[in-house]
């Protein structure tokens, strides 16, 4: 069978672009036939970019809550937290032993980092984290240790996809045909979902739009986002517009190419957000009052996650982890 594997920080507020870049095609995947799901809660990567413990356990809640209210059914899909699969760490120390420190060298998210000291005239690497540096190495782990074949993901987590690869391969090489190699998969119209600014939808950006915000503050955000000074009855371009794109990745192509029409013939912005406004609250309202639901039961979640972490590990990761130590050299079981 066809293994599909996500996760998501729990660093903050599920936004869109978690909806359109992991969960909805995750889920959708999953309900194929012949595909074994693994979603989780990547808490141990939170830990990277923040330090606030109620921020974590609060993140984790409402994200376990968005993926279960957006349809994932914890009894066909393996649903857990990283945490509560520790091999996780055993693995990435495994991988952090055969992964290339240039290849590290390069990882976006460092390299951005880097790039920010030096235009403040800092020290290269000052304030960086050797978590964020190992960021890359932490997720091949989540994906090896379960073998996935295809990782749904925005466009953003590609180049750490192409890591785990590069590592598996290596490992293999060395000790033995013990890893898959893993695909991103990427839905081509959402790739990367803009934020209100235009920038990418992003939590450190502040630009975000909350997947499950009340109605009126999701027409209000609807509202906020950046447009140029263009008046009804001007044409307005697709390309480059935040209103354009957040439109196509929640329209039907039908939808999508009567919309492409009303730019050219001079849609306002006004109505163009209105539309914008009615398209996303008819997708997710169904789903808002499951998760006001969810959200209240913090015991029921805990349980949930539980479950599904005891028994990966006792099916999966302890058993490849002992097979692992053998390959390497550090059991003999013989
Ligand atoms: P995170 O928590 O930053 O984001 C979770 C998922 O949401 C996608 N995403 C977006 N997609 C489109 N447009 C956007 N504006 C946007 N913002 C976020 C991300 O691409 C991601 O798919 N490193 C991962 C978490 C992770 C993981 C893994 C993912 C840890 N281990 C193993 C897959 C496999 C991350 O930081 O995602």
């Amino acid at each position: 069978s066809l293994r599909v594997l996500t996760g998501i920080k729990p660093t903050g507020v599920p936004h869109l672009g978690n909806y359109v870049g992991a969960i909805r095609p995750a889920v959708a995947a999953s309900a194929a036939p012949g595909v074994e799901s693994f979603f989780f809660l990547a808490d141990y990567h939170a830990l990277i970019s923040t330090q606030d413990p109620q921020r974590v356990q609060r993140s984790t809640l409402e994200i376990a809550a968005s993926w279960l209210a957006c349809g994932l059914d914890p009894e066909r899909v393996a649903f857990y937290r990283q945490s509560d699969v520790p091999e996780t760490t055993e693995l990435t120390w495994l991988l952090s032993c055969v992964a290339g420190k240039g290849l590290l060298n390069r990882a976006h998210a460092y390299k951005a980092a880097v790039d920010r000291n030096r235009a403040e005239g800092a020290d290269d690497d000052a304030g960086i984290t050797a978590g964020l540096y190992m960021y890359p190495v932490l997720m091949a782990a989540d994906i090896l240790l379960f073998n996935a074949h295809r990782v749904p993901v925005g466009r953003d987590q590609v180049q750490h996809i192409e890591m785990a690869r590069d590592f598996a391969q290596r490992f293999n090489h060395l000790y033995g045909e013990h890893f898959t190699l893993p695909e991103a998969a990427i839905e081509e119209q959402v790739a990367t979902l803009p934020g209100l600014d235009g920038r990418k939808m992003s939590k450190s950006y502040d630009n975000v739009i909350p997947l499950f915000a009340p109605r009126e503050q999701l027409r209000r955000l609807v509202f906020s986002i950046v447009t140029d000074s263009r008046v009804p009855g001007e044409p307005k371009d697709v390309e480059g517009s935040p209103l354009f794109q957040l439109y196509q990745a929640f329209a039907s192509a039908d939808e999508t190419a009567a919309m492409r029409a009303a730019y050219a013939d001079g849609i306002g912005w006004g109505e163009a957000k209105e539309r914008l406004f009615e398209r996303i609250d008819t997708e997710l309202a169904p789903l808002r009052g499951r998760y006001d639901a969810l959200v209240a039961d913090p015991a029921a979640i805990e349980r949930v996650l539980r479950a599904g972490g005891e028994r990966l590990r006792d099916e999966q990761a302890r058993p490849l982890l002992a097979r692992l130590r053998e390959a390497v050299g550090l059991r003999d079981l013989g």
